[in-house]
């Protein structure tokens, strides 16, 4: 198992349902997540998921954060690059552990353009802001052609509504990838290709 999936799955033997009369928020899933998406990542990895992406390999992660899933990735033997655009010590999202992997600080649009060759992967991108979208759109207009995408569907808390819509209008989704859900988080892998590629 990967180091997440053990925390997270021994985690959620301790804790209790909300409505349980031994309901401790403190030992909640909502304060456990605060922590972990910090240390790890904001979707949890498994080593099945793991296997499911190795046949997409190589790949070049945008917006990595502390590098996590590449991480676990370069340790399955994937060739996979790592980069955020801002090395974890000022991340706005504070991650507070590194791991041994080298995260090289660069724009996700940048780093499409550079690497069309390989699959890219994007676990998280943020909903509020554009550059996702614009990475996708770079990524195709750069000869790219598979996307792996983890996060939510188009209604939820990833990636915009214009990266959605490009997902849909330019590529074919060709698989899925099962992984596990913090509570009310509708956390799913998705495997898109360009259409015609
Ligand atoms: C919600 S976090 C997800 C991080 C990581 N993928 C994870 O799951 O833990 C979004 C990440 O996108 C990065 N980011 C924001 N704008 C970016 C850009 N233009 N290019 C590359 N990364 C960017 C942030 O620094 C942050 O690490």
């Amino acid at each position: 198992m990967t180091l997440y999936e053990t925390e997270f799955a021994s985690f959620m033997k301790t804790t209790v349902p909300w409505d349980s009369p031994n309901y401790d928020f403190k030992n909640s899933p909502f304060v456990k997540r605060q922590e972990l998406v910090k240390k790890y990542a904001w979707a949890i990895l498994t080593d099945k998921a793991i296997e499911q992406l190795r046949k997409y390999g190589p790949f070049i992660e945008v917006g990595c954060g502390n590098g996590y899933w590449s991480f676990e990735m370069q340790q399955a033997g994937i060739d996979t690059i790592a980069t955020d655009i801002n090395p974890v010590q000022s991340n706005e999202y504070g991650f507070n552990k590194t791991w041994p992997i080298e995260v090289v600080a660069m724009n996700a649009i940048d780093a499409a353009k550079a690497y069309s060759n390989r699959t890219l992967l994007t676990v998280w991108p943020c909903y509020k802001q554009s550059w996702i979208d614009m990475t996708l759109r770079f990524f195709l207009k750069s000869g790219g052609k598979q996307i792996v995408y983890i996060g939510e569907g188009k209604w939820g808390c990833t990636g915009n509504d214009s990266f959605h819509n490009r997902l849909a209008r330019c590529c074919d989704k060709i698989d899925e990838i099962d992984i596990p859900r913090w509570e009310g988080i509708n956390d799913r892998g998705y495997v898109y290709q360009r259409k015609g590629a």
